[in-house]
C-alpha cells in the first residue's frame, strides 16, 4: 500500500485566513476558516491593508488549530501548499511568507498554488470519484471563467468576464440595494420572495461570437433602473429586483456553460467558487443538465467560499508531479488560471 500524503493548505488571497490538513488530495482532516466578514462589513467591501493585518494576527492559531484538529504534527506533514494568486498582494504575502517560514524550518516542500485552481479542485475532495475530463464554471467574487479540465493541470479558458465577475456584480448591485457585505448571499435570500419576470434587465451581446460574458452591464441596468424611480417618486420591490437581476445573470452562466458542455461532448460540469453556493444557480444548472444528461456537480457550500481545504487538494497534483516552489516564490496578484485565453464560438 502507498504511503499517504498528507499536505498542509494555507489560503490568505482576500478576507479569509485559513488553513487545512488534506489526505491524498481528497480527504479532509481539517479545515479551519477564521473569516473577516464582520470586520470589512461595515466599510462595505474588503479594505485591504485591513485584510493583511488580520491575517497576520490570524495566520498561527489557524494553521496550530487545523493541525490540531486534523490529530498531526508538522513533522508528519509532506508539503506546505500555499496559495500565490490571484489576490490581494498584502494578504497573499502574509500567507506566502508563512509557507515559506514554515517550509524552510522544517525542510519540507513548498507548492506555490493557483487560488483559481484551488476553487476547481473543491471537486476533487467533494467527489472522491471525479476525474479529468470536465468542464467547470468558475464563479467567484473575483473570477468568471467556463474552464475545459482535460487533466489535473491540463486547463484551457474558454470564456471569461471581459469586465465584472459575477461575485462582484452580485456585491455592487446588494449595495445599491442597501444590503450588507457580502451581498450574494443576502441576493439570493432576498430573490426568494421576489418576481424573476418583473424586471427585464438585457444582456449585452458580443458582435464576435464568443461565449464571454458581461456583468457590468446587467449591474449598471440595474442600478439605472433603482436611480430613475427613485427620481420619479416610484416605489421599487427591492425582492423583484433581485430576483430579476439574478434571473439574468445566472440564465447567461447556465446558457454558455451549456453550450461548452454539449458542443464537446462533455458529461459532467463542475461548479466552483462563492457563487457556486447560489441557490437558483444549483437549481437551474441541475435542471439544464438532468435534460441533457450532463450531470451537475457543486461542492458543499463550505468548500465553494475560500477555503484551505481546496489549496490542499490542488497542491497535491503538483506534490505527485514534482511541481515545487523555490523560497524565492513571489505573490503574483493578476496570476490567471491559463495560458489559453482563446475564446470558443457559439456555433
Ligand atoms: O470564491 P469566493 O469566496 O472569493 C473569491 O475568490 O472571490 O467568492 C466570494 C463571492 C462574493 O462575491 C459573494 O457575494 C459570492 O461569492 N457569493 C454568492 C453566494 N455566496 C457567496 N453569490 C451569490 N449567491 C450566493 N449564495
Ligand atoms: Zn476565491
Amino acid at each position: 500500500m502507498e504511503k499517504d500524503i498528507l499536505i498542509l493548505g494555507i489560503e490568505t488571497s482576500c478576507d479569509e485566513t485559513a488553513a487545512a490538513v488534506v489526505k491524498n488530495g481528497r480527504i479532509i482532516l481539517s479545515n479551519i476558516i477564521s473569516s473577516q466578514i464582520p470586520v470589512h462589513r461595515k466599510f462595505g467591501g474588503v479594505v485591504p491593508e485591513v485584510a493583511s493585518r488580520k491575517h497576520t494576527e490570524n495566520i498561527t492559531g489557524v494553521v496550530d488549530l487545523a493541525l490540531k484538529e486534523a490529530g498531526v504534527t508538522l513533522q508528519a506533514i509532506d508539503a506546505i501548499a500555499v496559495t500565490m494568486g490571484p489576490g490581494l498582494v498584502g494578504a497573499l504575502l502574509v500567507g506566502l511568507q508563512y509557507a515559506k517560514g514554515l517550509a524552510f524550518a522544517l525542510d519540507k516542500p513548498l507548492i506555490a498554488v493557483n487560488h483559481i485552481e484551488g476553487h476547481i479542485s473543491a471537486n476533487y475532495i467533494q467527489y472522491p470519484e471525479l476525474v479529468p475530463p470536465f468542464v467547470s464554471l468558475v464563479v467567484s467574487g473575483g473570477h468568471t471563467y467556463i474552464v475545459r479540465v482535460n487533466d489535473y493541470r491540463d486547463y484551457q479558458v474558454v470564456a471569461k468576464t471581459r469586465d465584472d465577475a459575477v461575485g462582484e456584480a452580485f456585491d455592487k448591485v446588494a449595495r445599491a440595494l442597501s444590503l450588507p457585505y457580502p451581498g450574494g448571499p443576502q441576493i439570493d435570500q432576498l430573490a426568494r420572495t421576489g418576481n424573476e419576470d418583473a424586471i427585464h434587465f438585457a444582456r449585452p451581446k458580443f458582435h464576435d461570437d464568443t461565449l464571454d460574458f458581461s456583468f457590468s452591464g446587467i449591474k449598471s441596468g440595474v442600478l439605472n433602473y433603482l436611480n430613475s424611480a427613485r427620481q420619479n417618486g416610484e416605489p421599487v420591490n427591492d425582492a423583484d429586483v433581485a430576483a430579476s437581476f439574478q434571473k439574468a445573470v445566472i440564465t447567461n452562466l447556465v446558457d454558455h456553460v451549456m453550450i461548452v458542455a454539449q458542443a464537446q461532448g462533455y458529461d459532467k460540469i463542475a461548479v466552483a467558487g462563492g457563487v457556486a453556493s447560489n441557490s437558483y444557480l444549483r437549481q437551474k444548472l441541475t435542471a439544464a443538465g438532468r435534460s441533457r444528461n450532463i450531470e451537475i456537480l457543486f461542492p458543499a457550500a463550505i468548500l465553494c467560499t475560500d477555503n484551505a481545504a481546496m489549496i490542499a487538494a490542488a497542491g497535491y497534483f503538483q506534490f505527485i508531479n514534482g511541481e515545487f516552489a523555490a523560497l524565492s516564490v513571489n505573490a503574483i496578484p493578476s496570476l490567471g488560471l491559463a495560458n489559453s485565453t482563446a475564446t470558443e464560438s457559439k456555433s
